[in-house]
């Protein structure tokens, strides 16, 4: 039994999370998501995600690649996250490549491409510009 863990904020649910959890799932047998915490992305981004915790975590819960997943409170302690689920596996977003490899002691550390031309911010700015429309989008 392969146990992979990745984390993320999940907010706003697009195709980019949705491949990713696709592909991390795809590389072992089960699927634990870590969704942060409305504080930890108001200190990480400086602003609330647009649907709260407990949506998140019901969302992300909801995909049937998804087996578990639980609230990620601190960033700092993705090593303790990584042994209490027994991690096989670190998947993360290219967009931190290298910065997990601190990790390579506990389980194999792993950064899968992200989908370009994707992300909440830009799904945010371009629904309160107006220009977001569903054809020609990614
Ligand atoms: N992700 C991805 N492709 C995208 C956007 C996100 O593969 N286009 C991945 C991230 O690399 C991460 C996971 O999805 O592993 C969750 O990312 P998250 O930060 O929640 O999503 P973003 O859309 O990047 O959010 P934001 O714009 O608020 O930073």
């Amino acid at each position: 039994m392969k146990r992979i863990l990745t984390f993320g904020t999940y907010d706003l649910l697009h195709v980019g999370h949705v491949r990713l959890l696709k592909r991390a799932a795809a590389l072992g047998d089960k699927l634990i998501v870590g969704v942060s915490s409305d504080e930890l992305n108001i200190s990480k981004k400086g602003r609330a995600p647009v649907y709260s915790t407990a949506e998140r975590l019901e969302i992300v819960r909801s995909l049937s690649c998804v087996d578990e997943a639980f609230i990620e409170h601190s960033l700092e302690a993705k090593g303790d996250y990584i042994r209490e689920h027994k991690a096989d596996v670190l998947v993360m977003g290219d967009d931190w490549a290298g910065r997990f490899d601190m990790f390579g002691n506990l389980c194999e550390v792993v950064y899968l491409t992200r989908t370009e031309g994707i992300s909440t911010t830009y799904l945010i700015s371009s629904i309160s510009e107006g220009s977001r429309t569903a054809v020609g989008g990614a």
